[in-house]
């Protein structure tokens, strides 16, 4: 067996793994976010540790499969959170996390410092979101508490650190810091230089399915598994996503609308040049790469209207008589910039808005807005890849989005593609899983254990007339950021 830790953001969920990649066990702890100002959002890191030992303790005791035939273990983490530590491994401060917009003047900083070598070195241009203008504010605003700081990691590695004792990153999570060198693999002297950190602050760099440890003992006692479990580097939750999802080779894309949304192309080489306007990783798959345009408030969107107008009721209640209503919701539409936006506008400040109220409408048409509004932005990004000339016609589903099956339809009548969705879907947890199952030896390739774990359920088509309506809105739509933008400025 295997297990498969995904590391998110509103909770950390455990899968355990048989052979055939049958799901054997489940189970999920759930942890806070904390946001002390408007714009900020920070976990404790050890609430992730603490949370990652019970979640496994509960999978091994549910699963009743002898600890010792439990192989390996890996990760999928959340992308971009700042972990600093002090020279004996301990938290210096909360960890910011990726959707933290504190940054930007950090991000002008870094623009000035380096010019047009920091997107041709990182692939990236400077975002909020990312790590190392997390680091520049934690050492301009907290001094003192960043003189502490010996080492930075990011979320799941955290952990991995916790499980095993041993520092690492793998290029798939480095490549979102902003310090790594994309193409060539290795943390940019170059930006390092300019923006003054030494390089012992960037932890050693490894591959995803590369084996990073074991188990201490006392994580072994408490989990109920043994010192013998291998532990595996794991990778950023899209790559794992996309690895989970059987994005292995040209021509492949994935839509994954979890707290936030992505649509991630892959990228056999780093030739492929999208001018920072789409985001630039490193694959979980050995030396390859995938572009990625990212919606930051996709199912954050849907949780925050249910919070607000069906407090108390189930996602199903909320979404009874979604597909009485026609594509379109009757004339209202929804941008979801509720924390701003990274793709196609990287734009802190935005902030989203509803278009077209009429007297008629009721709940549910403003909960088929929300959707069609998730899923026009992220159309922003399949646009833009198919305007860099890549062909986007077949697209897996993933996340919270892929469980509803309206919702899949109008995924492939927005993107105009074909969309697949997934049998037992489990996106980055399952990519996490096939790193310990490939890394443990059981598969040749990445690709031979995705033949054997990963399987489609069902496809949607477009259909034509959908496909009309949702153009004509699309352009619609396309124009509301500019029209708004003074609104919070
Ligand atoms: C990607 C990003 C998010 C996080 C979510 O750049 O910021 O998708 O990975 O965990």
């Amino acid at each position: 067996y295997v297990i498969g830790i995904d590391l998110g953001t509103s909770a950390v969920k455990a899968l355990l793994l048989d052979k055939s990649g049958t799901i054997i066990a489940e189970a999920s702890r759930e942890y806070p976010l904390i946001h002390e100002h408007s714009g900020w959002s920070e976990q404790l890191p050890t609430d992730w540790v603490d949370g990652t030992l019970v979640a496994i303790r509960e999978l091994v005791q549910t699963a009743g499969v002898p600890a010792d035939s439990i192989e390996g273990i890996s990760f999928s983490g959340q992308m971009h959170g700042l972990v600093l530590l002090d020279e004996s491994g301990h938290p210096v401060r909360n960890a910011i996390l990726w959707n933290d917009t504190r940054t930007t003047l950090e991000c002008r900083e870094i623009e000035q410092l380096l010019g047009s070598v920091l997107l041709t070195i990182t692939r990236n241009p400077a975002l909020e979101g990312f790590t190392l203008p997390k680091i520049l504010w934690v050492r301009k605003h907290e001094p003192e508490i960043f003189a502490q700081a010996k080492i930075f990691v990011l979320p799941k590695d955290y952990v991995r650190y916790r499980l095993t004792g041993e520092l690492h990153m793998d290029y798939s999570d480095a490549a979102g810091t902003l310090l790594l060198d994309v193409a060539n693999k290795a943390w940019s002297e170059t930006v390092l230089q300019a923006v003054g950190l030494p390089i012992s602050f960037c932890p050693p760099l490894v591959e995803s399915h590369a084996q990073t440890g074991t188990l201490l003992p006392e994580v072994a006692a408490s989990t109920g598994l043994t010192t013998a479990t291998k532990v595996f580097a794991g990778g950023a939750d899209n790559a794992c996503g996309a690895i989970g999802s059987g994005i292995l080779k040209d021509g492949l894309t994935m839509c994954s609308i979890g707290t936030s949304g992505v649509i991630l192309s892959y990228e056999q080489g780093s030739g492929n040049d999208f001018q920072g306007k789409v985001h630039f990783f490193n694959h979980g798959k050995q030396d390859a790469f995938y572009a990625m345009g990212v919606t930051l408030a996709a199912g954050y969107s849907l949780s925050w209207f249910k919070n607000n107008f069906a407090k108390g009721e189930s996602f199903d209640e909320l979404l009874k008589g979604l597909e009485d209503v026609r594509p379109g919701a009757n004339g209202l539409l929804f941008t979801p910039y509720l924390v701003g936006e990274r793709t196609p506008h990287p734009d802190a400040v935005i902030r989203g808005s509803f278009i077209g109220i009429d007297g008629s409408h009721e709940r549910i048409h403003f909960a088929r807005a929300v959707m069609e509004g998730i899923t026009f932005s992220l159309n922003e990004s399949v646009h833009m890849f198919r305007q860099a000339g890549k062909t986007v016609d077949t697209i897996i589903s993933i996340g919270g989005g892929a469980q509803n099956p309206v919702w899949l339809q109008m995924q492939a009548d927005i993107f105009n593609a074909d969309v697949v969705a997934l049998e037992n879907e489990q996106g980055p947890g399952l990519g996490a899983a096939m790193l310990a199952a490939y890394g443990c030896g059981w598969f040749e390739s990445l690709e031979a254990c995705a033949d054997q774990f990963v399987k489609i359920a069902s496809t949607y088509k477009p259909e034509s007339e959908a496909v009309e309506a949702y153009a004509g809105l699309f352009q619609i739509y396309q124009e509301v950021y500019a029209q708004t933008k003074g609104l919070n400025e």
